[in-house]
């Protein structure tokens, strides 16, 4: 499946509200982090309708949420307006492989589900935008679905898992990135602190997730 049509599987997801990681609340492990590390700036990566970088500006965090449908931007917008928290996290429809527009500095970002969709080319922009946007010693917690081969040099892309997410885009299997994948996609700049492997459950599907918990060198 090709980044374009990643994007329109999607655009359509949304459209039809097939959207099965829409909670109320980030993860338990976003949670924990957002609520331990003194606020600063932080960073939502494929921020759908924005539950993370809501929680976060709740936490007095100030939160730049991206994601690339315009559905979700939108909507992601109606909810920090109705949370109370517009002034602290503002939402733009972009690519997390494209993120020039925004300035740096942040001491967190935040991925529920969102690098695993993308290509190998895609996967290595996004490394280098966080690099650049990060500072020294920030924290960068990933969550991924994992599949045990997948060949980055195939540009092969994953599926959106996610806690209270499901499936793959384009109904083709499985996907994900592999678990041996993310160590050298991370290894100059990151520093992998943690991680933690398990089994995420949607109804009566099951699949391999990981947690990743990076500091920035
Ligand atoms: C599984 S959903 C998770 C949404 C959100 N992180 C959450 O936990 O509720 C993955 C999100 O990543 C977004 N996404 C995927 N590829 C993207 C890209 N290249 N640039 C921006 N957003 C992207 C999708 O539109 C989708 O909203």
């Amino acid at each position: 499946m090709t980044d374009d049509a990643v994007f329109q599987r999607f655009m359509e997801r949304y459209a039809s509200g097939d959207i099965p990681w829409d909670d109320g609340l980030p993860p338990p492990e976003v949670v924990a982090l957002a609520t331990r590390l003194p606020p600063g700036r932080a960073l939502d990566l494929g921020c759908g309708y924005g539950r993370t970088a809501i929680f976060l500006a709740q936490h007095g965090w100030q939160v730049d949420g991206v994601d690339f449908v315009p559905l979700a931007v939108a909507e992601a917008q109606n909810r920090a307006r109705q949370a109370g928290v517009a002034d602290r996290v503002h939402f733009h429809q972009a690519s997390v492989t494209a993120l020039g527009f925004l300035p740096g500095h942040y001491q967190l970002a935040v991925d529920v589900g969102c690098l695993h969709a993308l290509d190998g080319t895609a996967q290595r922009a996004y490394r280098d935008e966080l690099h650049r946007l990060l500072e020294p010693g920030a924290a960068y917690l990933l969550f991924a679905r994992l599949v045990e081969e997948v060949s980055l040099a195939e540009g092969a892309p994953g599926g959106e898992g996610a806690p209270g997410g499901e499936g793959a885009p384009g109904g083709e299997g499985p996907r994900g990135m592999a678990e041996a994948a993310i160590g050298p996609l991370f290894a100059d700049g990151f520093v992998l602190e943690k991680s933690a492997i398990g089994l995420t459950h949607v109804g009566e599907k099951s699949w391999k997730s990981g947690w990743f918990w990076f500091t920035r060198g």
